[in-house]
């Protein structure tokens, strides 16, 4: 079998989900059914851009080894030709059903969006049902989108993204008895406040606090440029009246590359998210020239800790870690580990201190902390200095650093996760030292893994034949 393996290429990754050609934007339709977690994804499995929007589909059974299926869906049919747009799954009796967003253009350009189903009897396999909303409520523009729905037979709810025909971004709730008569229970954000378009929304409870996830699309201003941030308010919600009494939104991430996540409930009681690492405002990266785009983040736990929502790589990560290497008291300079796919854990830091990761010929990755602020930024061999995102820290925090590197990203999560920075990195090949900058550090310990691969076949080889990532489609939308 003629499987070329793309170990020439230095930034594959190895325990981050990405496709193998093409590329992926937003996490859709997680799911643990079965006894299977199913991870679904924006994938446009031909090209780099933002069109011929399908489903891509993984599935692990542990959350530590995963394998690919194929494409779930295809913008293939005259109410999804231009993209099948994020949604999320549920179970419905024995069957998986998708709930996704059918985008399609008029010849003049004009959109037009429907909610529509797909359904599987062993999770692998899905038949469209076609949409079971079409257009938009009332007030609103085509821009509906993104559908999240949970609940059991007899009683649905959706989270729906929206905008409002003043070109204002709201969430809207709806109500089902069977996943395809649905009824708008109305608004759950106040317009005006959130940009001109809400994109996936995630409504969930934690701890006895409802939680929405979103992403917000905001127009430039002045010298502003446009930004798409990813963001949560808490509260408590009225599911019946659609009444949300909620706090301020908060950024779910300070790294460059973090957008449009979504949840999913595991049977042991935890939330779990993803999220796309990455923005739509990016037109291009280094990987492209090796045929694929963009991957997600490892899956992180979250939990309310004190009102702030925190995110931890889920517990099951621990399975692709190597030996561990330990070191008390770590002091300035290069350290005895390196690699370009690791886990690095230090304890009982007092700032300041500055970390060079992947540090080699052409530069490294720095994360800095001081007493008030975590900072992420790509230095080049010269010195030049690239933001990837900065966050502050309140008084007493920034005393542990949890870091997970693999070839072309990094995450960093602070203290229990109450700050995160996720961005993506493309180090040149063989720069995989790790060094101390700061000239006195304080750090109780320092605790290193390498990482092996997710793939539980060899992910890192181009399948021999096109039913992974499936074939050829005619749809063509721009992001949307
Ligand atoms: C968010 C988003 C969604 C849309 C999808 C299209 O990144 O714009 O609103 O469904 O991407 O790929």
């Amino acid at each position: 079998m003629n499987t070329p393996v793309l170990s020439a290429d230095p930034w594959r990754q190895n325990f981050h989900i990405a496709a193998l050609r093409g590329l992926v934007n937003d996490p859709n339709g997680l799911i643990h059914w079965r006894g299977e977690t199913h991870v679904f994804y924006q994938l446009n499995p031909d090209g780099c851009t933002h069109r011929n929007k399908a489903w891509g589909h993984v599935a692990s059974a542990d959350l530590v080894h995963w394998r690919r299926l194929p494409v779930a869906i295809s913008p293939v049919d005259a109410y999804d030709r231009n993209g099948c747009y994020s949604g999320s799954a549920v179970q419905d009796g024995d069957q998986m059903v998708l709930i996704y967003t059918g985008n399609l253009r008029g010849p003049d350009g004009a959109r037009q969006t429907y909610q529509c189903l797909a359904r599987s009897a062993d999770g692998v396999v899905f038949d469209k049902l076609g949409p079971v909303i079409s257009g938009p409520p009332p007030g609103h523009t085509a821009h509906v989108r993104d559908p999240k729905v949970w609940g059991q037979p007899g009683r649905w709810h959706m989270v729906l993204g929206a905008q409002t025909t003043a070109q204002q971004g709201t969430v809207l709730l709806l109500q089902s008895p069977d996943l395809r008569d649905w009824q708008l229970i109305g608004p759950i954000l106040q317009a005006g406040a959130h940009g001109y378009m809400c994109e996936c929304p995630d409504l969930f409870t934690l701890e006895g606090t409802d939680v929405l996830l979103f992403s917000e699309q905001r127009a430039a201003a002045g010298d502003r440029p446009a930004t798409n941030i990813a963001g949560w308010v808490a509260g408590a919600i009225d599911l019946e009246r659609a009444v949300f009494a909620h706090g301020p939104f908060r950024r779910l991430d300070h790294g460059r590359d973090f957008y449009a996540p979504q949840s999913f409930a595991h049977a042991d009681g935890r939330r779990i998210m993803l999220g796309w690492m990455g923005l739509p405002e990016q037109d291009s990266a280094p990987t492209v020239a090796q045929g694929w785009f963009h991957c997600l983040t490892v899956p992180r736990e979250l939990q309310m800790i004190g009102g702030r929502l925190c995110q931890q790589p889920i517990r099951e990560l621990a399975g692709l870690r190597g030996p561990l290497t330990r070191i008390d008291r770590p002091g300035a300079g290069a350290l005895p580990v390196n690699g370009d796919s690791y886990e690095l854990e230090l304890h009982d830091i007092s700032a300041p201190l500055t970390l060079a990761l992947r540090t080699g010929a052409d530069g490294h990755t720095a994360v800095t902390l001081d007493a008030g602020h975590i900072r992420l930024a790509s230095i080049g061999a010269d010195g030049s200095r690239s933001d990837l995102g900065t966050a502050a820290l309140l008084p007493g925090m920034g005393r542990r650093l949890r870091i997970l590197m693999d070839r072309s990203s990094i995450e960093v999560f602070v203290d229990a996760g109450e700050i995160t920075l996720s961005a993506r990195i493309y180090p040149g090949g063989g720069s995989d030292g790790i060094a101390i900058l700061s000239p006195a550090p304080q750090i109780g310990a320092l605790n290193f893994w390498p990482m092996g691969s997710m793939w539980q076949d060899d992910g890192h080889a181009i399948p021999p034949s096109a039913t992974v990532e499936g074939p050829g489609i005619a749809g063509t939308e721009e992001k949307a």
